[in-house]
């Protein structure tokens, strides 16, 4: 793997690999020394043309745990606004010796861009591009649920992939990066997904997509499901209408108070509610479910540290084999072994 670029074509082993990979990062971060010294002497550059605060952060997060140097670069601020094209923005960072490029843009396909062209030679990560993927999203979500999926059938998380697991991904999903990406990862992991959203905030050709789709988020819920991903509204993406009013949209489409109470009603006591965020409280979620004890909003931000550890090792640290190593060689691997504090 030297680039990440989205889940369509992440292999089931690759997959698995970040994931357990991920695990083993996970426990760098339980400890009292969150620092390992495997990429010292890297430099990983965020390059961000789109806002950001959780993708942003953990990338950096991650990159210093990991004992890279980081280079933060914002669109807002910077010499794109003298209108500095992709090309030569991205080869004057290049100039400046970064070993991976983390890359958000409001263009789909602009870390294909820079991965397919020589106009750098840096590993390329994609941070969200347009509304096309956001692979370390749906890699952080998958995480997210492997271990609540785990912990509920009492077996161990590493190497498992999804199958039999029931996900609902609710929302605007016409405009969201993360629902396809969720979509892909976790048809490779085995699970079931369905789309619950209004006809207008489903893409053309979503009847091809390796899920179901419904219209009906209470007949979804009365199916039964083990995680409901609810989806922002992206109103910076939307030109026209999609929905009569934002009062209708929570009450047919959103994770009200009710539909809380729907969760208990019909025994899913184990059904989790999920977010990427950022979240419109009151619109596609209610507070009372975002601040529940079902919500993992808050531990899908903090696995997304672990799962971007693990991309920016795999990436960078050379490890290149295929297929993956077993997570038992990577706990071996000197490189990060928890054995070694610094
Ligand atoms: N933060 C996620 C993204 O950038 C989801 C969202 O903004 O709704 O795609
Ligand atoms: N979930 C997510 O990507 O959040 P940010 O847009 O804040 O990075």
């Amino acid at each position: 793997m030297k680039h990440l670029l989205s889940t369509e074509d992440l292999s089931l082993s690759n997959a698995i690999r970040i994931l357990d990979t991920a695990e083993e990062m996970s426990a760098v971060g339980d400890r009292e020394v969150k620092k390992l010294p495997a990429l010292r002497g890297r430099t990983v550059v965020n390059l961000f043309f789109e806002d950001s605060t959780r993708t942003r952060i953990s990338f950096e997060a991650a990159a210093k745990r990991l004992s890279a140097d980081v280079i933060n670069f914002a669109a807002k601020g910077s010499s794109v606004s003298k209108g500095e094209s992709l090309k030569d923005t991205a080869q004057t960072l290049a100039a400046m010796g970064a070993d991976a490029v983390v890359i958000r843009h409001w263009a789909s396909g602009a870390p294909h861009r820079l991965a397919a062209t020589d106009w750098i030679d840096a590993a390329v990560i994609n941070a969200g591009d347009g509304t096309h993927e956001h692979p370390t999203q749906a890699l952080l979500d998958a995480f997210t649920m492997r271990r609540h999926w785990a912990t509920l059938n009492g077996t161990s998380s590493a190497g498992a992939d999804l199958r039999g697991m029931r996900v609902a991904i609710a929302g605007d999903v016409l405009h969201s990066r993360v629902a396809r990406s969720n979509v892909w990862l976790l048809r490779t992991l085995g699970a079931e997904v369905t789309l619950v959203a209004p006809p207008t905030l489903l893409p053309i050709g979503v009847g091809q997509w390796p899920c179901s789709v419904s219209y009906n988020m209470d007949e979804t819920l009365e199916k039964g499901v083990d995680a409901v991903m609810m989806l922002r509204v992206q109103g910076e993406r939307m030109n026209a209408s999609f929905f009569p009013t934002t009062r209708e949209y929570s009450r047919r489409w959103g994770f009200d108070d009710n539909r809380l109470r729907t969760l208990d009603r019909l025994g899913l006591k184990d059904t989790i509610i999920m977010h990427p965020g950022p979240m419109n409280r009151g619109l596609e979620i209610s507070s009372a479910a975002a601040d529940s004890h079902r919500s993992t909003v808050l531990a899908q931000v903090r696995n997304g540290v672990s799962i971007r550890m693990a991309a920016l090792y795999l990436l960078l640290s050379g490890d290149t084999r295929e297929p993956a190593a077993t997570p038992a060689a990577y706990s071996t691997n000197a490189a990060y072994s928890t054995k070694e504090s610094h």
